[in-house]
């Protein structure tokens, strides 16, 4: 069975416990504090450890889940005891490249597999969109990670120079997507419904919108084409929140958040 440690039991780090548990992966979790490892173990039956040294021991994979000012220090501290010939090593920490990674892991991990993965916080629910860019010696590996990385969603596995895009697309912009249902739920209480109850209709219409052009396969002007009257109103309601800057304010964030 294919042994999987990961260093930090946070948000992501314990979501991705949790769904490689799921999946029958041999999970081994590490973390600087007991709390949130007891939960982990309670709940999914992983193994647990204080000793970041002692999870990476024999595992087959590496996650790092830490944030990213604690990384270089974690890689200082179990690079030395990782086999790099028969273990791969994968970071979630974002600004990290792989070539970053590699140099971090230090002269024993020349020939390293080594990955970098993106999930967005929907990993707790189980439906995170997550990249994975790997490097050369990873690429024998890309089955393993998109069935590995799937046990928390979907995963895709991208160049690394589109890391930057995805992350804006995806990670953060599980945030935007979150946006516009705020936004959405507010106008649906400024036309007479309860905050909770807008919240919940907009969810569901959210999730209709996403079924829909994932099981026609259209695009979603056509999608939209196929709601809106000759001047009806859906049309006007678009048209009013085109000349607010919808479409431009989306892509204007994406492009900020990419860094572009
Ligand atoms: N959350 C997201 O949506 C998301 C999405 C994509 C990527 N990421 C990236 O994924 C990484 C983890 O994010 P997160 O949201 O899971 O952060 P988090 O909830 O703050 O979890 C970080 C965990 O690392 C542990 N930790 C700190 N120092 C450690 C050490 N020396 N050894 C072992 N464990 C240590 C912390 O332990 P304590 O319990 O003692 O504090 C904490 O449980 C970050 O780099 C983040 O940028 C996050």
């Amino acid at each position: 069975m294919i042994k999987i440690s990961i260093i930090g039991a946070g948000a992501m780090g314990g979501a991705i416990a949790a769904g490689l548990s799921r999946a029958g992966y041999s999970v081994t979790v590490s973390n600087r504090s007991r709390g949130k490892l007891d939960a982990l173990a309670a709940d999914y039956g992983v193994a647990v450890t204080l000793s970041n040294v002692e999870a990476v021991k024999d595992a087959d994979v590496v996650i790092f889940a830490v944030k990213p000012y604690v990384l270089p220090d974690v890689i200082a501290e179990v690079a030395p005891a990782i086999d790099f010939s028969r273990t791969a090593v994968a970071s979630l920490v974002p600004g990290f490249t792989l070539d970053d990674l590699r140099e971090a892991l230090g002269a024993g991990s020349a020939d390293a597999a080594i990955a970098r993965v993106m999930p967005n916080t929907a990993a707790a629910v189980g439906r995170s969109m997550t990249f994975v860019c790997l490097n050369g010696r990873a690429r024998s590996l890309e089955d393993l990670f998109k069935t590995m990385f799937d046990s928390i969603g979907t995963t895709a596995i991208v160049d690394e120079r589109l890391f930057g895009a995805a992350t804006a697309l995806c990670s953060c912009g599980i945030a935007y997507a979150m946006r516009y249902i705020r936004a959405a739920s507010e106008g649906g209480v400024e036309l007479g419904f309860r905050a909770s109850e807008a919240c919940e209709y907009v969810c569901r219409t959210v999730e209709g919108a996403a079924a829909l052009i994932e099981a026609q396969k259209i695009h979603p002007e056509a999608a939209i084409d196929n709601v809106t009257t000759p001047g009806g109103l859906t049309i006007k309601g678009l048209n009013a929140m085109e000349k607010s800057g919808f479409t431009a304010a989306v892509i204007n964030g994406l492009k900020a958040s990419a860094g572009k």
